[in-house]
């Protein structure tokens, strides 16, 4: 059977304490890209998995042709012409690529012959679809970009007419990305239909042909893709207006909360990672350390909480001396860190979202008297933060590992802002979370500044940057070249310093 149109109707999928599909409805054609848009926790992936047949949805059809099939396994699936990628690769890293392609499938004959047919087969459509690659090649000794394009073959060498791309540019680099896009649009010209699932809104403009917006498990609205723009996809996936101005309400203080003075700090190999490094942050600004990593970032925000020694200098800290102190005097003395790796290093991944929400004050009253944790007030106290910053979580004795990675960074947020630093210091604070988590990060971090916080912002994203900082400076080989305040600050030199050029030359 040929796949000419792919219906799923008003399905719902519940699982304990969540609704991950509240009756969804969308459609797919051959030959078009359809695109699944959604933040983390929108319902994509259940969606596709039911479609895939791993699940089985509580309510709801999925029609072929105008007909109703029943999956009830991806081998169902897979008979129907449908094929999944999923969005961790499943391929054996000791096995070829032919092996991997025909891993699971009935062998019919002795596998050598087997295998010299089925390479002919790869080499077939690998050349069909532009999708090089070599069938004797060790998964291990391939990229990320030829791994998935592997799983890809392995979908077709099973027939598959609709391909579900379950985020499948999340692992790529820009290069990669044209490359994948460009087989999808082979394919499509071909005749396939693709479903491919984002919440990358540049390239949901860039490939698809229609757009499902999921929101909260919904399907909120379909639209071909010619007739929208970032902005309106933006606002219909997060469900309100998005905004990347605040207002700037920043007045100078002269009061110095963070002042590091000549600072040098070691790297791992024992180089110096910072040189000579000075720099004050005041009372209710924000100080935006723009550079490309690798350049003494990771070492400074280290050195800042203790986690690394300092060789020589000095940091000051509301006036008080703690250059040479450990993490939990710096702690007591009214640092804030959200550190860059927010799963391990943020949170403890198999404590519960409670537990992680109290690392840091559990042994304090109310939460803890005489020795005795108080579970109630610390069921309330997790329970209202879990309420305010919006984290998404069935219950707040979830493992934190189990929660998205939007939502592990409100959980980080959420502890550190409650306990009412002087200092944030706030570390690659979006990286890989989705306009929605990114915005909720940026209110509060600015919310905090409007509160008289000092906050260093350390970040790779010039956009991040501009949108937050009121000073930037810039690092570069652990040196800091120059300092200013942001409304004088032009884009490109500062792009040119992280480069380590100057405008001169
Ligand atoms: N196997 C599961 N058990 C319990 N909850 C799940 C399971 N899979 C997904 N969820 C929940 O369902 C919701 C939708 O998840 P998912 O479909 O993975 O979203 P998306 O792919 O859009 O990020 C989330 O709240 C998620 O925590
Ligand atoms: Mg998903």
């Amino acid at each position: 059977m040929k796949i000419q149109h792919l219906e799923m109707k008003n399905i719902t999928k519940r699982f304990p304490g969540v609704l991950a599909n509240d009756n969804v409805s969308i459609g797919v054609h051959s030959g078009e890209v359809l695109a699944l848009l959604g933040e983390n926790g929108a319902g994509k992936t259940t969606l596709m998995k039911i479609l895939y047949g791993l699940y089985q949805p509580d309510e709801g059809e999925i029609w072929i042709n105008d007909l109703p099939v029943t999956i009830h396994s991806p081998r169902d699936a897979m008979r129907l012409g449908i094929g999944m990628v999923h969005q961790h690769f499943m391929l054996v890293p000791t096995l070829t690529v032919v092996e991997n392609v025909i891993l699971g499938l009935p062998t019919g004959r002795g596998p050598l012959l087997y295998t010299k047919e089925a390479t002919e087969r790869l080499v077939e459509l690998s050349q069909k679809y532009g999708l090089k690659t070599n069938p004797n090649a060790y998964i291990w000794q391939l990229s990320v970009g030829e791994q998935q394009r592997v799983e890809i073959l392995k979908v077709l060498y099973r027939g598959a007419e609709l391909l579900i791309l379950d985020e499948p540019t999340a692992v790529l680099t820009p290069k990669e990305v044209d490359e994948l896009f460009s087989i999808l649009e082979e394919m499509v010209d071909l005749g396939l239909g693709i479903i491919f699932i984002s919440h990358k809104l540049k390239e949901i403009m860039q490939i698809s042909d229609r757009v499902t917006v999921l929101r909260n498990g919904r399907s909120i609205h379909t639209l071909p893709t010619a007739d929208t723009s970032e902005h309106e996809l933006a606002e219909l996936m997060v469900g309100r207006d998005i905004t990347n101005e605040f207002p700037r309400q920043y007045q100078h203080t002269e009061k110095a909360i963070l002042e590091i003075a000549s600072l040098e700090v070691f790297n791992d190999q024992r180089l110096l990672a910072i040189k000579n490094l000075s720099l004050q942050i005041h009372a209710g600004e924000i100080v935006g350390l723009a550079g490309v990593s690798g350049n003494g970032q990771r070492e400074l925000a280290e050195a800042l909480v203790h986690l690394r020694d300092v060789q020589s200098g000095k940091i000051l800290l509301n006036g008080k001396d703690v250059t040479h102190t450990n993490p939990a005097q710096m702690i007591e003395a009214g640092i804030g860190y959200i550190p860059e790796d927010r799963l391990h290093v943020g949170t403890i991944p198999t404590f519960s979202v409670s537990e992680n929400l109290i690392l840091k004050d559990h042994a304090k009253k109310p939460l803890s008297k005489y020795g005795f944790l108080q579970l109630e007030n610390i069921k309330k106290y997790t329970t209202n933060l879990v309420e305010e910053f919006d984290i998404k979580t069935p219950n707040i004795q979830a493992p934190a590992k189990t929660l998205s990675g939007g939502n592990i960074q409100k959980l980080v947020l959420a502890r550190e802002i409650a306990r009412q630093p002087k200092f944030l210091l706030a570390n690659q604070p979006t990286r890989g979370l989705d306009i929605g988590a990114t915005e909720f990060v940026y209110r509060r971090l600015i919310e905090q500044r409007d509160q008289g916080k000092a906050i260093l912002l350390i970040s790779e994203d010039l956009d991040e940057i501009f949108t937050l900082s009121d000073r930037v400076a810039v690092i570069y080989e652990g040196k800091i070249l120059g300092i200013v305040p942001i409304s004088q600050a032009k884009r490109e030199s500062i792009g040119l310093l992280m480069a380590g050029l100057s405008e001169n030359n």
